[in-house]
């Protein structure tokens, strides 16, 4: 978009819809006011984006949507501090600032054919959503899908009209749990990380995404371990803070890589050739 003049300057887009997933977390469907740049825009699975408001400031989110639905772009949005908060407060038809599209995306070629697993915890699932319409949208050219998803209680858990959407469909093993019990909770009770071993899947010909809080990541990548995925087959995203987002400022530098260009998507490979400092 204009980031060939100002990659500084955001494109002025309107919220169109706001989805109540979970009592902290709100979805914006966003349009760019231009219509030209709306329809030329061009992203790719697991790319973010900068939302920013006018006197607030601005922070990253990834585009939840896919690139193969294009009415509008979605950003989900957890309340954290100052710019959340704010974000939090608008309502259908107000003004939002847009910076994308920002950094690398899933390689979803490579993994065509293959099967694909998808690990995910509360927020975490806003990465992956992406990748998994995408991939339901292109479902020939993948193999079996297992998502296991999981959040503490039953209202926390995101898009909980996909999940409905997910759990009915043949060609999609998704599989809930949360934290502990809850009325009415007829699924799952456990930590994502001790529902991946008990359903343990095989590595065989497959790509793990995983993605959630990060004392759920550790014990997923354990677990995935254990399964015998090697660290090539697994691909996790990385939220270290961000400001340009385009490599410039060194705000979110790991060594010699910046996570908002070089990332936020990687293979555990990738992340264990890095310092320490993650
Ligand atoms: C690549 C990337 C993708 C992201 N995608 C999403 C998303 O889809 N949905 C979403 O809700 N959030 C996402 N985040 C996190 C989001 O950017 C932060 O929560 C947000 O910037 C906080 O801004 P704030 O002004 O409200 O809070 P601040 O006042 O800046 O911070 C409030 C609290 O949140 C913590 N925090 C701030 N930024 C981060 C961060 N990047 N990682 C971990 N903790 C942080 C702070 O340490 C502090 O404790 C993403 C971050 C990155 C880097
Ligand atoms: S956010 Fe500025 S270099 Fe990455």
């Amino acid at each position: 978009m204009n980031q060939v003049n100002n990659p500084y300057l955001p494109e002025l887009a309107t919220v169109k819809k706001i989805i109540d997933e979970t009592p902290n977390i709100k979805s914006y469907q966003v349009v760019l006011n231009d219509p030209e740049k709306m329809k030329n825009f061009v992203f790719e699975p697991g790319q973010v984006g900068q939302l920013s408001l006018f006197g607030v400031g601005e922070s990253t989110f990834v585009i939840n949507s896919p690139p193969t639905r294009m009415d509008y772009l979605q950003f989900s949005v957890m309340k954290a501090g100052e710019v959340t908060a704010a974000l939090h407060e608008l309502a259908e038809g107000d003004p939002v600032g847009v910076r994308a599209p920002l950094g690398n995306w899933f390689p979803y070629e490579e993994m065509k054919g293959k099967k694909i697993l998808f690990v995910g915890g509360g927020i975490g699932l806003a990465p992956l959503r992406t990748l998994i319409l995408f991939i339901l949208d292109n479902r020939d050219d993948y193999d079996d899908i297992t998502i296991i998803y999981g959040s503490r209680t039953p209202p926390d858990l995101c898009y909980k009209e996909d999940l409905e959407d997910w759990e009915k469909r043949s060609d999609v093993n998704l599989i809930l749990t949360v934290d502990a019990e809850y009325p009415d909770w007829e699924k799952r009770i456990g930590f994502v990380p001790t529902v991946l071993s008990e359903v343990a899947p095989s590595p065989k010909n497959t790509v793990a995404i995983t993605c959630g809080p990060p004392i759920m990541i550790k014990f997923v990548l354990e677990g995935l371990a254990q399964l015998q995925f090697k660290d090539e087959q697994i691909i996790t995203t990385l939220e270290k803070r961000m400001k340009c987002g385009i490599g410039i400022c060194g705000r979110c530098n790991i060594g010699d890589m910046y996570v908002c260009k070089d990332g936020p998507v990687f293979s555990l490979a990738q992340l264990k050739q890095l310092p320490s400092e993650i």
